[in-house]
Formats: structure tokens, sequence, C-alpha cells
């Protein structure tokens, strides 16, 4: 038998994590010879462990919360998208021993809107809490849907304009405020790309928002419910959901990268959520 290629995801903390799973659901799915672990990587060694792990042999890695930017730096060469998003969740090792770092996020965000979700963002008034990192990797992807508008607020107002300044060209309106800016607007989607939801907390958005039919994405995911799917849990809201969807599409698109096939990632949703609501009800009762 021969030796699967190895593969695996950096992050901490990574105990939850929820990659080593859907890779080796996507391998047994596609018949691939390959093993996907989980290591806890703090920020300061992740430079050396990456380097060991290629040199090891190691075929791709997965990079999360707080290595996307050191994954940035690391690669030797990157993507437009990852180039412009400023972030890398995948290193993919070449044919010619370099490194090549993507940004699968984006891609896994708009995949789980349109093919799962069926939301449609062409002329719809689209708002994103945040200007962080995992902002940076939605708007491109966002923005090539056409919606009418993109507003980004944030709590530091000055990054919500800085990020919005440097799509000045682009067709659909974009623009950058505080939370307090929101009141009296109305958006058909909102979503949520703040770290509030790591600690269970909300950015203070004012009431009324949310568009008739409208849709609440949270890019968090969690088996409870975060506080922004919470709040999305009102009689406006047509689709209310975490980021679930985007993971395993993320997850996909890192895969198809990797390995040059698709994998069918309605059966891992299909599986993931039936399992996570079980433990929901077996953790209330
Ligand atoms: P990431 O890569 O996950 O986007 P980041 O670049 O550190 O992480 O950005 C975190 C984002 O979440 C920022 O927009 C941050 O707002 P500030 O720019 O004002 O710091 C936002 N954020 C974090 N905690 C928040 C909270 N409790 N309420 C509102 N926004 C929050």
């Amino acid at each position: 038998m021969t030796i699967p290629d190895s593969y695996a995801v950096f992050g901490f903390p990574i105990k939850h994590s929820k990659s080593p799973r859907i890779h080796q659901l996507f391998a047994e799915q596609t018949a691939q010879n390959l093993t996907y672990t989980a290591q806890e990587v703090p920020a300061t060694h992740f430079q050396a462990m990456a380097q060991t792990f290629f040199r090891e042999g190691g075929k791709g890695l997965n990079c999360t919360v707080p290595l996307k930017e050191l994954a940035w730096q690391f690669a030797d060469h990157l993507t437009e998208r990852a180039q412009f998003a400023k972030a890398v969740n995948t290193l993919a090792l070449q044919a010619d021993g370099s490194i090549l770092g993507d940004n699968t996020d984006g891609k896994g965000l708009v995949t789980d809107l349109i093919i799962n979700q069926k939301v449609l963002l062409s002329n719809q008034s689209v708002l994103i809490l945040g200007a962080g990192g995992a902002t940076r990797g939605i708007i491109n992807p966002l923005l090539s849907l056409n919606p009418a508008q993109l507003v980004i607020a944030n709590r530091t107002v000055e990054k919500a304009r800085h990020l919005a300044s440097e799509f000045s060209n682009s067709e659909a309106q974009i623009t950058g405020c505080g939370f307090a800016a929101l009141a009296g607007e109305q958006f058909d989607v909102i979503i949520n790309a703040t770290a509030a939801s790591l600690s269970d907390d909300l950015p203070p958005l004012p009431p009324n928002i949310l568009a008739e039919k409208g849709c609440c994405y949270d890019l968090a995911y969690s088996t409870q419910p975060t506080a922004f799917v919470r709040w999305g849990q009102q009689p406006n809201a047509a689709i209310n959901v975490d980021g679930l969807g985007m993971l395993i599409e993320q997850a996909a698109e890192a895969f198809y990268l990797w390995r040059g096939v698709r994998p069918d990632t309605q059966a891992v949703i299909r599986l993931f959520s039936v399992h996570d609501k079980k433990q929901l009800v077996e953790q209330r009762s």
C-alpha cells in the first residue's frame, strides 16, 4: 500500500476543529489516500512548524485563527484572491517545491449563499459587520454577485471607511461607517464578519435594519446558536444561518486545490447538521 499524503490544519486553539472530520469524509468519498490532522500552533511557532511540516513531506496546510496573515507571509506565491485578502487559509506544495498560498473563504461563503441557501445578491442591499481580515476575504467574491450596495459597518469607523475606499472603482456602491450610522437603514442581507461571535457578543445593531424576507448570515460556526444567530431569530428573516456551510465549502475548495477532485459537500453538510442538532438536544436534556 502506498503511503498516504499528509495534510493538516494549524490554529490556536484547534481542539474543536471540524476540519479533520470534513477532510476525512471528502477523502473517503473521492477515494483519496491521505491523512489530515489538527495541530495546535501558536503564532510564535508558526513559521518553524510550517517549515518542518513541508520538509517532512507534508503536501498541504489549512491555517486558521490567528495564523492567516502569517500564512500569507509564509507562501512563496499567492493566488489573486489571497493576494487581495492579505490572508491565506490554504497552503499547497507545488511540483517545483514552492508553496502556493490561497484563500478559499470567500468562495466558500458565496457557494453556500448561492447554491445551498439560494440567496440572490444581485441588486440587493448587503451589510457586512466588521472590517477585519474575515471581511477582506469576502468583499470581492460578494461584489462579483452584483449587489446594489455594500455597506461595511465597524466598531472602529476608520477601518470600515478605509476598506471601502479601496473599492471606490467598483460598480456597486460601497461605503464604510460605524454601527450607529445604520439607524433608519434596511438591508436584504446582513453578514456578521466580526470576531464578536467568538466571545458570544453582538455588535450594537439598531432595530429594524433587516428588510422583509431578509437573510442573516454569521461567518462564525458553533454547535450552540451564536449571539448573531439568536439576533437573527426575528420574523423578517427568511434565512438565518451560521457558517457551517461556508466552513464545509471552503474546505472543499482547498481539497480541490490539493487533490484536483471536487467532493460532494451536500452530503457532508447534512451529516454535520444532523450530528450537531443531536448533540445540542443531548446537551439540553
Ligand atoms: P478576523 O481576521 O476574524 O476578521 P480581525 O482582523 O482581528 O479578525 O477583526 C476582527 C473584527 O471584529 C474587527 O472588525 C473588530 O472590530 P474593530 O476593528 O473595531 O476592532 C470586530 N470585533 C471584534 N469584537 C467585537 C465586538 N465585541 N463588537 C463589535 N465588533 C467586534
